[in-house]
């Protein structure tokens, strides 16, 4: 049951990959260099109003062309909103996936009515009750507005095509890296909003692995091209800054959350949602030749036995934070650690340490945001990730699927900027296909045999530099 979630990462990336590597074909391409945009980092987003609905969207003259032929922007996106088998069409699917089989199950299971009427799955597979306009549809799913900002503010000004009002009226800046994976997190992670959260017991209940990398996940469901035009309008977009900034966003929102006394307990435990779930979910060996299937990991100084966090944010983030903000670097190292250790003590040890650790990760996604992300450094984090420094900390599958979620966004990155020529990117796809068939099946991972398939396609990667 754990096979589920990473069905994508082996199967979709594998098509996916080689074609943004040939930017020719536009379909994926990615133009990379520097965000112009840099709010603050936890800017509140406006408050939200309400939803007018897909169809608002969808004139001839707006958004629902059946031909990318707009002179600024594609105006098909709702036709590749759509998509009916592809991840760009996910969000259109959301709320019909409430009456497949899997659903009912798992409904059942939890002893709900029909999914499709549950408030604990339409937070994330719909949008908010309470926003919802006169021509709002549920059956849309998760429509423009979720992501965009309810329109009723800011429709009008919109239609004249004046980006900056939409965005002083209430467009959420979407081209901000910090606000783009704050909008996501909502819901590919949780937030403390009704109905937006997949506790352990939703999990054990047949829903499927949340799993989210921001600059990865944002190429999947992209329905709009970065062309001259955009690189105009907007700046170009830095796949390395958008990881960054994306690691640093998700540990704010798990200690957030792990923080909150609701969320964050479950009867007399914490929340298992926020640990590392194969640390439980091992397999144990009642035999005379016990073999111990725990491997020691340096930066987690917890007794074997305990449930350690989910830290697979911090591992990336500890890599990026090494080579583009390093004056922060042995700080959040040593801040890290500590969590780790308060964790195994008590929850109130558990809480004030993640009050601090969740500081300097937003002061890192500050850093990030206003750091160019080149090729040197790009090369550099991706080295850093499987060196000894590094790489020891690779002991459990969720930080090891991070870990090659971040080569492949990386390694793209320097391909869309040019840095690598798409052939030499090309030759060392099978390295890294071996490095995604180690964590395909999280009952079988094995760290010793992930490291060597991480190390062995980082040392071609460095033979590019
Ligand atoms: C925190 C947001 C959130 C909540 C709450 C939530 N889901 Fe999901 N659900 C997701 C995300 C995100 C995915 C996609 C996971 C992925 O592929 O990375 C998903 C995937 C699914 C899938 C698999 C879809 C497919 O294409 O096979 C099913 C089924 C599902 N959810 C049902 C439910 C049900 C039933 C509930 C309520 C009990 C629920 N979800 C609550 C976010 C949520
Ligand atoms: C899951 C979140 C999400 C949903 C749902 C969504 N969008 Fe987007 N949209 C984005 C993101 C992220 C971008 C990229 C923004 C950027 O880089 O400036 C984007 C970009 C766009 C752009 C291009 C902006 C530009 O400056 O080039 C348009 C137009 C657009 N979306 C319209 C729509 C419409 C219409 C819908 C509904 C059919 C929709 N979007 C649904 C997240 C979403
Ligand atoms: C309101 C909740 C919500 C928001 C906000 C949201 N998503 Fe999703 N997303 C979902 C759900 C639910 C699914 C699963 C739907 C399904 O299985 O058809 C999903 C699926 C996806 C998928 C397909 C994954 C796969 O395994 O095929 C991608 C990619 C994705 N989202 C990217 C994003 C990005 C990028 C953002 C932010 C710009 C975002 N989403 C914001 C709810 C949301
Ligand atoms: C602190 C230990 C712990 C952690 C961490 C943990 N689980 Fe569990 N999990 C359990 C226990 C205990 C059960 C119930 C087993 C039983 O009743 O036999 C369970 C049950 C499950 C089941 C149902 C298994 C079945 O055979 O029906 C699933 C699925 C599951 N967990 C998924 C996850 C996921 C995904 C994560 C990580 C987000 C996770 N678990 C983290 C302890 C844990």
């Amino acid at each position: 049951m754990f096979v589920s979630n990473f069905a994508w990462a082996g199967v979709r990336w594998r098509h996916l990959l080689p074609l943004s590597f040939c930017g020719a074909l536009g379909l994926f391409a990615l133009i990379l260099g520097a965000t112009h945009a840099s709010a603050p980092v936890n800017a509140a987003l406006p408050g939200d109003k309400p939803h007018l609905g897909v169809a608002t969207c969808a004139g001839s003259t707006c958004h629902g062309r059946s031909e990318a032929d707009g002179k600024i922007v594609r105006q098909d996106e709702i036709l590749r909103w759509q998509e009916p088998s592809s991840p760009t069409g996910a969000h259109s699917r959301a709320f019909a996936v409430l009456n497949n089989a899997r659903s009912a199950a798992i409904a059942r299971r939890l002893g709900l009515g029909p999914a499709t009427s549950a408030a604990m799955c339409l937070g994330c597979h719909s949008e908010p009750a309470s926003v919802r306009g006169p021509r709002f549809q549920q059956s849309d799913g998760v429509g423009c507005e979720a992501c965009h900002g309810g329109s009723a503010g800011w429709i009008e000004v919109h239609k004249t095509g004046n980006h900056r009002a939409s965005l002083a009226a209430g467009l959420v800046p979407l081209e901000n890296p910090a606000a783009k994976a704050s909008v996501c997190l909502d819901c590919h992670f949780g937030s403390a909003d009704g109905g937006q959260f997949v506790n352990h017991r939703i999990m054990a209940a047949g829903h499927p692995r949340i799993s989210f990398e921001l600059d990865l996940f944002t190429t999947l469901q992209a329905h709009h091209d970065e062309d001259a035009d955009y690189v105009q309008r907007k700046g170009r977009t830095n796949g390395a800054k958008i990881w960054a900034v994306g690691q640093a966003m998700a540990l704010d929102r798990a200690l957030s959350l792990f923080s909150s006394p609701t969320l964050g307990t479950e009867g007399p435990f914490p929340e298992f949602y926020f640990l590392d779930c194969h640390s439980c979910h091992r397999r144990i060996y009642d035999s005379q030749n016990f073999n111990q299937t725990v491997a020691d990991n340096p930066a987690r100084p917890i007794p074997v036995g305990m449930p350690p966090f989910n830290d697979e944010n911090m591992i990336m983030l500890s890599a990026a934070a090494r080579i583009v903000a390093p004056a922060q670097a042995a700080r959040f190292e040593a801040e890290s650690k500590a969590f780790h250790g308060a964790f195994a003590r008590d929850r109130n040890s558990a809480i004030s340490a993640a009050a601090r650790l969740r500081a300097t990760a937003n002061a890192l996604a500050a850093a990030f945001q206003s750091a160019s992300f080149g090729r040197d450094q790009s090369f550099a984090i991706i080295d850093l990730i499987a060196s000894e420094a590094i790489n020891p900390r690779f002991t459990d599958y969720e930080g090891s699927v991070q870990a090659v979620m971040a080569t492949d966004t990386l390694l793209n990155a320097l391909v869309n900027t040019g840095s690598v020529p798409a052939a030499n990117a090309a030759a060392i796809r099978s390295d890294i296909n071996r490095a995604y068939a180690a964590v395909r099946d999280p009952n079988d991972y094995r760290p010793a045999d992930f490291r060597r398939a991480l190390g062995s396609a980082v040392r071609t990667i460095r033979t590019l530099r």
